[in-house]
């Protein structure tokens, strides 16, 4: 039989379940056997990295316009859960899964959860922010002891971007720090399995794997490894599983890890 089984990371927290991108959904997540979990990060008007998908807040919060012209104090005053259907209606206010998560507080809660989590951290819109995201990740990932990662210790991060950009800055500043490339159109040369700035793991879409059944071999031959989102459907998970990539970033992890036990 094979031993084969790629780590599933749970997008954004598992956001089919529970509100995106809440503690609580990233601490459901690990409890559920997720090897891993993917945040993404935008930067306050304050200089403060937060973990938020959109660029504006409509849609995963009661707030209006655009996260980057607030500041922390303003959106930590924010509902960023009752929007969501598996958010618990007949319960009390529930902070884990209604409070704006801040990186600093999701690295944080990572560590003294005393677990092994590998975080996949990806940084938007580097040329509407200049260097500044890239450049406050390193230096906070400098304070937790994560930018420089040992093979033994427990949390491993991982920069991941669509922006080449982004991944040059990282490893200009934090060269052991492993990347990903984010891929959602085939630029150039990755069709041949090369990366940009020394990524080691590629991330394509699913959509694109499927359309390009020649991109994971290609990826594997040049000595990447491969990790693949958004996957929530059986034919997109038979699909990665039938490539062997190496992870699978899903919004439902339990969904995606029952499956992987009963094979
Ligand atoms: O894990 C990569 C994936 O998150 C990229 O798409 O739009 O969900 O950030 P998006
Ligand atoms: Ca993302």
């Amino acid at each position: 039989m094979s031993s084969y089984r790629p780590l599933v990371f749970a997008h954004r927290g598992g956001a089919d379940a529970l509100p995106e991108h809440t503690l609580g959904a990233y601490l459901r997540a690990l409890d559920e056997g997720a090897d891993g979990l993917e945040c993404d990060v935008r930067l306050t008007r304050d200089g403060h990295l937060v973990c938020v998908h959109d660029r504006k807040l409509g849609r995963t919060s009661n707030g209006r316009g655009r996260v980057s012209t607030k500041t922390l104090a303003e959106l930590d005053s924010l509902d960023f859960g009752s929007w969501h259907p598996g958010y618990p209606v007949d319960e009390e206010p529930l902070p884990e899964l209604s409070r704006l998560l801040t990186l600093d507080r999701l690295l944080a809660a990572v560590r003294d959860s005393g677990r092994n989590v590998r975080l996949l951290i990806e940084t938007k819109h580097p040329s509407r922010y200049g260097a500044e995201v890239e450049r406050r990740l390193v230096k906070m990932l400098r304070r937790y002891g994560l930018a420089d990662p040992k093979p033994d210790d427990p949390v491993q991060v991982t920069v991941m971007s669509f922006a080449a950009l982004a991944l040059r800055r990282v490893r200009a500043q934090a060269p052991a720090l492993p990347t990903v490339y984010l891929i959602e159109i085939l630029p150039p040369g990755i069709g041949r399995g090369r990366l940009p700035f020394g990524a080691r793991i590629a991330g394509p879409g699913a959509a694109l794997v499927r359309s390009r059944p020649g991109l994971i071999p290609a990826i594997r031959a040049a000595g990447h490894q491969a990790y693949v989102w958004t996957v929530n459907t059986q034919a997109d998970l038979d699909m990665v599983l039938a490539h062997r990539v190496d992870g699978v970033i899903t919004d439902r992890p339990r969904f995606v890890l029952d499956h992987l036990a009963s094979c």
